[in-house]
């Protein structure tokens, strides 16, 4: 039949089914979170029992290959041999406490983007090499510390203008508007190491697969990932490993100590950046969410289908299949943390971030435990929500802070007692 008759054929029969956006309003009532049964973490796809640690590493490749194929979508195998270029080192940052570092690094031949800016900062005062924390920020390299001398990000970002992005670039005012986010004075004075990155640098937050890092991996004619390959958060996920793979070169950084922490989106770009990449020491997840620590099954806040409409480029596509079906999934959230034991994680709430869930990522914590047990530790003490701003701490951290959606200064006091107990525990 004809296209346009037939689209007029069904416009007749079926007026609003053609005009009706789907329904996607968030639930925020417990009553009506729908009962659910969570996949077994310690079941192979075949029905066999997890019994031993190598039982696990082979269930552990199972589900990383589930998360792949099936939500963040496929990160390509090939390894790109990485350049750098030192842009400024300043040895009396920080009134003389640490060292201010800035590394372009091309992630190709030409000198030209993609590229990413590490901004690093060390402590000068330390006598070995320093633990450090690696995070993405939202807006530049610039918004997180109001060094005149940091370089202003040319890169697209999302237009703010309270953040003096104009025009979906960084302006001068943009220095400093995100201190309150990264505590850099007191990440240095308790003797961590701070590197960031700005997000945009490895993909731009839109819908658009010709920026950022995708297309250096595209066959012959490609446009786009297809349906089983990555889409933004499997990139900054994969930027955050490269970031790292720079890291472990710098000797004023202890490789064996590196912490990969973000908020919100972020938050998810962490944590499937720590469940891929095992030379990550410690994983912190701040408020991330659906797609992050939250339990998709729980459809509570923002749910696989809101997401997926919203910001249809953060997944892979296959992703899209458990919109409103989040029963089907063949992994949930609380597989993506065990994938980081035996190591650190630490999953952060926030009250009033009812959008993210803490319900969802304190369950998901929880269900996370079994693992961690197997492999010999804690994993998160305790089966009961705490009240707000009652951190609980085991190999698995947990707080919910009151509050809303942010990273705060209380936040990173708990990172940091988290990595003093964790890394502390391990110094020579
Ligand atoms: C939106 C989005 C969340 C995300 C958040 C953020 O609210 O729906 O999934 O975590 O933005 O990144 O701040």
């Amino acid at each position: 039949m004809n296209y346009t008759l037939f689209l007029f054929g069904l416009l007749f029969l079926f007026p609003p089914a053609l005009f009706a956006q789907p329904d996607f309003t968030p639930n925020y009532d417990e009553e009506q979170v729908p009962d659910y049964t969570l996949p077994d973490l310690l079941l192979f796809e075949n029905g066999k029992k997890v019994e031993s640690h190598s039982d696990w590493q082979l269930r552990r490749a199972e589900i990383l290959q589930l998360f792949s194929s099936q939500v963040y979508g496929k990160t390509p195998d090939q390894s790109l041999k990485l350049r750098t270029q030192i842009l400024s080192t300043d040895k009396l940052a920080l009134n003389g406490k640490a060292t201010r570092k800035e590394v372009r690094v091309f992630f190709t031949k030409k000198n030209a983007r993609p590229y990413m800016d590490i901004l690093l900062f060390v402590p000068n005062n330390s006598n070995r090499p320093a633990p450090a924390f690696l995070g993405l920020n939202f807006y530049g390299n610039q918004t997180i510390y109001p060094d005149p001398d940091i370089t202003l990000s040319d890169q697209w970002m999302r237009a703010n203008d309270d953040f003096g992005i104009v025009n979906h670039q960084a302006t001068e005012a943009s220095r400093g508007v995100r201190v309150s986010r990264w505590p850099v004075e007191t990440i240095i004075d308790r003797g961590y190491a701070l590197a960031t990155v700005y997000c945009g640098d490895i993909d731009p937050d839109k819908n658009d697969f010709q920026d950022g890092v995708h297309p250096i991996f595209y066959k012959s004619g490609q446009q786009e990932p297809s349906d089983e390959e990555w889409g933004t958060i499997g990139a900054w996920a994969w930027g955050l490993s490269r970031a790292l793979d720079h890291l472990l070169t710098e000797e004023t950084i202890d490789g064996d100590q590196i912490a990969v922490i973000g908020h919100s989106r972020l938050g998810k770009a962490a944590l499937w950046a720590g469940a891929r990449d095992e030379r990550f020491a410690m994983v912190i997840s701040n408020n991330s969410g659906c797609g992050g620590a939250a339990l998709s099954r729980r459809a509570y806040g923002e749910t696989v289908g809101r997401i997926n409409h919203s910001f249809p480029h953060w997944f892979g596509n296959n992703f899209e299949q458990y919109n409103s079906n989040e029963s089907s999934l063949p992994v949930d959230q609380h597989m993506l943390l065990s994938l980081v034991a035996p190591r650190p994680l630490y999953v952060a709430s926030a009250k009033e971030d009812q959008w993210a869930d803490p319900k969802g990522e304190f369950l998901s914590a929880i269900h996370a435990t079994p693992v961690y047990q197997l492999l010999g530790q804690e994993g998160l003490p305790t089966t009961q929500m705490p009240p707000v701003d009652r951190p609980v701490i085991g190999t698995i951290g947990y707080h919910v802070r009151s509050g809303g959606h942010d990273i705060n200064y209380y936040d990173w006091e708990q990172y940091l007692i988290f990595a003093d107990k964790h890394f502390g525990e391990k110094s020579p």
